[in-house]
């Protein structure tokens, strides 16, 4: 059998931040792959570093030490062409979809707005931009809109439509659920699951509610004060977790879903 090289890999990633001089190492020494076409949970309590990690992936942060490879390459985030290709291969969204728009731009122009970055001209960018609506479960109506006359759900189904609109090979989610209520979320964990099967992009889903990564990852992390403390296949940690932090997630999860 032959292994895929990876479509991400991390290295050694380590960051340390230094409010009042007091340090605090929200992720040390973090090495992982995401294979093409993957689905991978990142899951971990508040403050484990969860989004310091996933903001490093994409530049926002800039680590310490370590290095992010894509398709085999060490990616210099300082470097804007390299950014740009990297961009166009790996996008985010993020947990709270109102202020991840700008708030006197409609949606149709913010969902429209990378494809036209990326060199699609207007028309081209118009009628993708219908298409997108529809897969992500909004109308062309939606399109005229401001992001403070959208739900909720409503105003994630249109990061996830803005994100996905140049076809990205990986797609970070950062708690994008967790702004939403019960049944929004199921639905968007549904429209994830229906966009990765036809696109066949990768996913690194972050979430600190276990049963809710295990229902869209075959692998996952679980992450404790910056670091990896067990990997594995979605089943193999559900079933049988090695490590207590590993039940406890599991427990306040299982919790959650039972009060669903
Ligand atoms: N810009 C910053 N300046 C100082 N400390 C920070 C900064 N960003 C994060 N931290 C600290 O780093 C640690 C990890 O934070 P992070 O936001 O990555 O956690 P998280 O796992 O995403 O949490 P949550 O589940 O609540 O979103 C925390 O102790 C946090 O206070
Ligand atoms: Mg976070």
């Amino acid at each position: 059998m032959t292994t895929l090289p990876a479509l991400l890999e991390t290295l050694n990633i380590t960051k340390s931040f230094r409010p009042d001089n007091a340090s605090v190492e929200a992720v040390k020494n973090i090495s992982f792959t995401i294979a093409p076409g993957e689905c991978l949970g990142l899951v971990g309590t508040s403050g484990c570093g969860k989004s310091t990690l996933a903001q490093i992936l994409m530049g926002i942060t800039e680590a310490d030490s370590g290095t992010v490879l894509f398709d085999e390459q060490a990616i210099d985030f300082n470097d804007t062409d390299t950014r740009k290709n990297y961009y166009r291969n790996v996008q985010m969204v993020f947990q709270n979809p109102l202020v991840s728009f700008h708030p006197r731009k409609t949606i149709g122009t913010a969902i429209m707005l990378p494809l036209l970055n990326y060199g699609y001209t207007q028309p081209e960018a118009t009628e993708k931009l219908a298409q997108l609506l529809t897969e992500v479960g909004l109308t062309q109506q939606h399109a005229a809109k401001f992001p403070h006359q959208l739900s909720g759900g409503e105003c994630q189904r249109a990061a996830i439509a803005r994100a996905i609109s140049i076809e990205p090979k990986l797609l970070i989610c950062d708690e994008i659920t967790s702004a939403l209520d019960m049944q929004i979320q199921a639905e968007i964990v549904q429209l994830l699951l229906n966009l990765q099967a036809e696109t066949k992009m990768s996913l690194f889903f972050i979430s600190h509610d276990i049963v809710l990564v295990q229902e869209l990852c075959q692998r996952l992390l679980i992450m404790r004060s910056g670091a990896i403390i067990e990997s594995g296949t979605a089943h193999e940690i559900i079933t049988a977790p090695q490590q207590e932090y590993t039940k406890n997630l599991i427990g306040a999860a299982l919790n959650l879903t039972i009060n669903r």
